[in-house]
């Protein structure tokens, strides 16, 4: 089976009725039928009322006229007028089939790769090196990964780059500490597995705590203070022994980065890492053509470029830091080199940062310098910032430990994995399944991380949500686990046919004797929009368009299930169910693919 891209039957029915509209008004060749859906029909056409207006009759008329020039018979089944002028559509038994058989016979499921020949920078994760990774790296990470994958999927070259926060003078301090104290240990070979307080440790934790210990000896010694500062010194003229321990430390972090991305499902792999350090040689030259270019002004001893399209509250243009006044450079320098990088070497045709909402001013700014220093023609290419909003505690304030610290990643995924045990245990106890041990475990862990990834994709990603294990992980309502449940039943049903020696059926002839029942059509109309939706997020990088689709599907695959029985029918029903259970199950599972949640077997 090749990759055929199927026309959706909205496609199919947006192209009828726009040939019977062009036929029946001339004139109106190209109006949008406005094909949605119907209480009445499987679709119905709003087109009539605004036609109306423009041909200068009544909306029942048009309607009327449009009708009679409907092609009947091959997708239209029946057409009927109804109200002031909607056209309900019923689509042949035929037509729909058609549909189930094309997307079932392709590998990709009849999703054309619109996105082919579309090299896609996607700027996500970006943790900074000695510190824990926060809800806002969650988020990003999620995200970021799921627009991969989808991107990838419609065919898009997607070249991830995880822009660590692996350079500054906080790493003097850090190292000259390390130095004094080589009995403290920090790397991953030397920390136990659990803290003080029994949480679990990791080397970024442990990095932490020395850094917050150096900062408390820096206040009270200036003795140190001074080290310190040479030790900066030294970084930043490339110090051997200095940036052996630097590099160690990045290392050390990225380690542990690492096991929050393989436990997450995150395609992050240290091959993608272009950290802040990675642009350190560019700075001058990005420095340089800005001046040069009359771009970047002197102001204060500093260089910076000033706005031309935001000010500040005090109506100054607000400014991008390009060189501080003691010549050193910061996140803007940086970032003003990521997108020249971006652009001139990597060949970006879309450069997406997926980075919180705070930092909405940063992008505007650097998006600006770029076009005015010529680096983004915005005909060519696409640079956007693609923002979310926070994590919420229960208390409804952003999500902090007691003491108000970093809720640490691995601390909250065990959290919800434990929360998903209890939920597993109880389910397989009600249905009197035997499960061992280690099953449920494994079952657990990808209930308990799809939930917690499903809660983040599954809102509207600018909006703030509360993070709430038990809703999370609740088998009811649009949650992660309710896909995968659904997933389990489809697996099952399909495993049961085996068991009595009934297979999916290669092919089901589309003429068939007995008429679809109305949760079947439902299921197949929800089926055949899988691409549709996919090529929306492709432009508006809204991935809960795919997540609230995958629910709907969920939900259609829930009623065909409790009103079309599949065992227990016969003949061409019972292969037709067949292949609809199959066609489903295999949407579900590329769809949480997409999503990079887990499509367990059973729970
Ligand atoms: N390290 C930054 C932070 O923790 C995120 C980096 C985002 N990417 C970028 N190109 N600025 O906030």
């Amino acid at each position: 089976s090749g990759a055929t891209a199927v026309a959706s039957l909205q496609t199919q029915l947006t192209d009828a009725l726009g040939d019977a509209i062009a036929a029946a008004y001339p004139a109106q060749r190209g109006a949008d039928p406005l094909i949605r859906p119907s209480d009445h029909a499987d679709r119905q056409a709003n087109a009539a009322l605004a036609l109306a207006k423009k041909v200068g009759a009544k909306p029942r008329e048009v309607a009327e006229s449009v009708a009679g020039q409907i092609d009947v018979g091959d997708v239209v089944g029946q057409v009927e007028i109804s109200g002031p002028g909607f056209l309900n559509l019923t689509l042949t038994d035929a037509a729909l089939w058609r549909q189930v058989e094309a997307r079932r016979s392709d590998d990709r499921l009849g999703v054309p790769a619109s996105a082919a020949g579309v090299r896609t920078v996607i700027d996500y994760s970006g943790p900074n090196i000695a510190k824990e990774m926060h809800v806002g790296h969650l988020r990003s990470s999620v995200i970021g990964d799921a627009l991969a994958r989808i991107l990838t999927f419609l065919g898009s070259d997607v070249v991830r780059q995880n822009h660590l926060g692996d350079w500054g003078t906080q790493f003097g301090m850090l190292i000259q500490y390390i130095d004094e104290h080589p009995e403290l240990p920090w790397r991953h070979t030397e920390i136990t597995a659990t803290d003080a307080d029994g949480e679990n440790a990791s080397t970024v934790s442990a990095l932490d705590g020395l850094y917050k210990a150096a900062r408390a000896v820096f206040d009270a010694d200036p003795d140190f203070a001074d080290r310190a500062r040479a030790r900066v010194v030294a970084l930043q003229a490339g110090d051997e022994a200095t940036l052996a321990t630097w590099r160690d430390i990045v290392k050390e972090s990225q380690y542990a980065f690492d096991e929050v991305y393989a436990r997450l499902g995150v395609q992050l792999t240290e091959e993608d890492s272009a950290g802040e350090s990675f642009y350190n040689d560019m700075l001058d030259g990005v420095a340089d053509e800005l001046e040069a270019a009359g771009i970047a002004v002197v102001s204060d001893g500093a260089l910076v470029v000033l706005s031309e399209e935001v000010t500040g509250p005090d109506d100054e243009p607000v400014a991008l830091m390009v060189r501080k006044r003691d010549g050193g450079y910061g996140y803007d320098t940086t970032d003003l080199a990521t997108i020249r990088y971006r652009i001139r070497d990597l060949g970006a045709d879309r450069i997406l940062y997926l980075v919180d909402s705070r930092q909405a001013l940063h992008f505007r700014l650097v998006f600006e310098a770029a076009r005015r220093a010529g680096w983004l023609d915005p005909e060519r290419v696409q640079a956007l910032h693609v923002p979310f909003g926070s994590v919420l505690g229960a208390d409804g304030k952003p999500f902090k430990t007691r003491s108000g610290g970093t809720v640490r990643l691995m601390n909250l995924l065990d959290d919800a994995v434990a929360a998903a045990l209890t939920v597993v245990r109880e389910g397989a106890g009600a249905k009197g399944t035997e499960v061992d041990d280690e099953a449920l475990q494994l079952i657990a862990e990808q209930a308990g991380i799809g939930a917690v990834k499903y809660a983040d994709l599954s809102g509207s990603r600018v909006k703030d949500y509360v993070f709430d294990v038990a809703r999370m992980t609740a088998f009811n309502g649009n949650t992660g686990v309710y896909l995968q449940y659904a997933h389990t039943r489809m697996v099952s049903i399909l495993r049961r046919a085996t068991e009595r020696g009934l297979r999916v059926p290669e092919q089901v002839p589309a003429a068939v004797e007995t008429s679809l029942e109305p949760a079947e059509r439902d299921l197949i109309l929800t089926l055949d929009t899988f691409a549709d939706v996919l090529a929306e997020v492709a432009v508006d990088l809204e991935p809960h368009r795919l997540a609230g689709y995958l629910y709907e599907l969920s939900r259609a695959f829930t009623d065909f299930y409790e009103s079309c029985p599949v065992l227990a029918s016969e003949g061409t029903v019972r292969d037709r169910r067949l292949a609809l259970v199959d066609l489903t199950r295999r949407t579900l599972a590329t769809g949480l693919d997409l999503l990079g949640i887990a499509a367990p077997e059973r729970m």
